[in-house]
């Protein structure tokens, strides 16, 4: 089927008022500056997303996740706001958001904002008028300030170390130091004070009345913090302290900031969603998922497993749980913005660590390219079969591998810079898309990008895949489109009888899915065979395969 007859077939727009629909929607990822780049200055932006919809369209996904494009210096691939209520000129206008949010719905594609409250950038004006101002000031208590320590305030409050490196405080030179749990460029907001909750309040409805449909909500788990003296050390902060008493993480009152919030999404019809990025125990994540909270949480769970078929059998069981338990549905995640590609990672020897990898360009060890895509292809099938909603992150559709060479000199993540090179960072999985096999910038934009895009990319290219019937691409758009199909209540049944090297479970409707994680082939249940990672072998799951099957005899619902 062309892209053509898809779309003639499909009903413009969404339905109206479904309140359900994140329930189980597949939702993409898009990191706007590596998207699509529509005027050739060498960054992604939102006309560039705009005439890709057809492509999304066909993908078959549910809703886009932009990750933010808000105007920002980009100290932290603008997770560093400048302003919560406009688009950054590089990558567009309002009236271009508008024409995006509006072809996206006119393609039945809902469209997630992300939202980022624990900081704003150093040159928000908030931040800009607390610097102008003495301490002591009411512009100061919009943020974290405390007074340094020693004679003259030169030394910093604690001893505490950011995320990306280097200590958490910068001083502003008048004995006053901020706090900053990430880079010095994204100073921490004051929580307790109103005027920062009231702010934010009229953030969330002013993308939400610009048709937005819902909100992903970065490091929900840290805007609540007890900052009551003395100061408690950074080894006191290591301790494994949680169920809400870190002075830091994953407080009790942060709840209360999104029952607040909650109030905001119900005004709307159908109600606003979000979803938590909580890096919280998993018996914690209910609360971010609860639905008089953001009513969905981040489930990292597979993205950090390896390769291993109780690993993910115990993993499901317990999310499936947890989403029963708080009222959500499960999410599930193998890649993002924030971590090495999963085709890379699984063609890695277990227990690789990354950041040693990284550090040497990605060549000890080599992965194993071929395995690492066919272990992903079968990976995604599995996900893609379970109930609740399914995160899939730009350029995973084309299989795409970690550039893990990238030379210093174009890498833009603070951990790089922060940790003097030793980690490289974050950049390699946010390498722009190749849409062409041709072209200096393999069709991503014109004669530049701002991260390199490799000549490797050229056999990941859009146009090769999409006229090739087993690319990744098209393995993607067609377990797309049969889950689609296949989808109902959110419950499965685990096949029994099954090898320890197998998960494999039922969905109501009768169709199963089974993942061979071994490497021997395993027998395959009598059914019709709906899509399969990998061409099967004959009537048996080959090694590192997933299948979806309709079950000759299937366990009544
Ligand atoms: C989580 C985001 O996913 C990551 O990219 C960012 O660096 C941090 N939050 C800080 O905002
Ligand atoms: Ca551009």
């Amino acid at each position: 089927m062309t892209s053509m007859t898809v779309l003639g077939n499909v009903a413009a727009g969404l339905p109206e008022k479904d309140a359900t629909w994140w329930r189980q929607a597949v939702v993409y990822q898009i990191y706007p500056r590596s998207f699509a780049d529509s005027n050739g200055d060498g960054i992604g932006d939102l006309p560039g997303i705009t005439a890709k919809v057809p492509y999304l369209r066909e993908l078959g996904v549910d809703a886009v996740w932009l990750s933010p494009f808000y105007p920002s210096a980009l100290a932290d691939g603008g997770y560093d706001v400048d302003d919560y209520r406009d688009v950054d000129p590089r990558i567009g206008t309002l009236a271009q958001f508008d024409e995006m949010r509006a072809a996206l719905h006119a393609a039945g594609i809902r469209v997630v904002v992300d939202i980022v409250p624990n900081h704003t950038s150093n040159r928000h004006v908030w931040f800009q008028e607390a610097l102008a101002s003495p301490p002591g000031s009411r512009a100061r208590e919009r943020y974290v300030f405390r007074r340094g320590l020693g004679e003259h305030g030169e030394l910093p409050p604690s001893d505490w170390t950011s995320t990306f490196g280097g200590p958490a405080w910068h001083p502003v030179g008048d004995g006053d130091w901020y706090l900053h749990l990430f880079a010095p460029e994204q100073p921490d907001l004051n929580w307790a004070d109103d005027e920062v909750r009231e702010e934010f309040l009229t953030t969330l409805r002013f993308w939400a009345d610009r048709g937005v449909d819902g909100f992903r909500i970065d490091v929900a788990h840290a805007l609540a913090k007890d900052m009551a003296e003395p100061l408690p050390s950074q080894a006191d902060l290591d301790a494994d302290i949680w169920g809400g008493a870190h002075p830091l993480q994953d407080r009790d009152e942060v709840h209360d900031i999104y029952r607040e919030w909650r109030r905001v999404f119900d005004e709307y019809d159908p109600p606003r969603t979000a979803v938590a990025e909580a890096w919280v125990p998993a018996h914690r994540r209910s609360r971010y998922a609860s639905p008089e909270g953001l009513g969905q949480a981040f489930n990292f769970d597979l993205l950090e497993a390896s390769w291993d078929a109780a690993t993910f059998a115990s993993i499901i069981d317990k999310n499936l749980a947890l989403a029963r338990e708080s009222g959500a549905s499960s999410t599930w995640v193998l890649s993002n913005h924030d971590v090495v590609r999963h085709a890379t990672r699984y063609g890695l020897p277990d227990g690789t660590d990354l950041v040693a990898w990284l550090r040497s360009d990605g060549t000890d060890p080599l992965p194993d390219e071929e395995r690492g895509r066919r272990r992903a292809r079968a990976a995604t099938l599995l996900t893609l079969a379970l109930p609740g909603s399914a995160y899939l992150y730009q350029g995973e559709e084309l299989g795409l591998p970690e550039v893990a060479d990238l030379p210093a000199d174009v890498l833009q993540d603070p951990t790089f810079f922060r940790s003097g090179g030793e980690q490289k960072g974050r950049d390699g999985c946010r390498v722009p898309l190749p849409w062409a096999s041709h072209g200096p910038t393999l069709g991503f934009g014109e004669d530049r990008a701002h991260l390199p895009v490799p000549a490797s990319f050229e056999r990941f290219a859009v146009d090769r895949q999409e006229a090739d019937t087993e690319s990744t691409l098209a393995f993607y758009r067609r377990a797309l489109a049969a889950r689609r199909h296949l989808q109902t209540s959110e419950t499965l049944e685990w096949l029994k009888n099954v090898p320890a090297t197998v998960v494999a479970f039922v969905r109501p409707g009768g169709w199963a899915s089974i993942t061979n994680f071994g490497t021997t082939s395993v027998p395959m249940p009598a059914g019709e065979v709906v899509v399969s990672s990998a061409p099967l072998d004959g009537d048996r799951v080959p090694a590192e395969t997933t299948v979806w099957l309709r079950l000759a005899d299937a366990p009544v619902d």
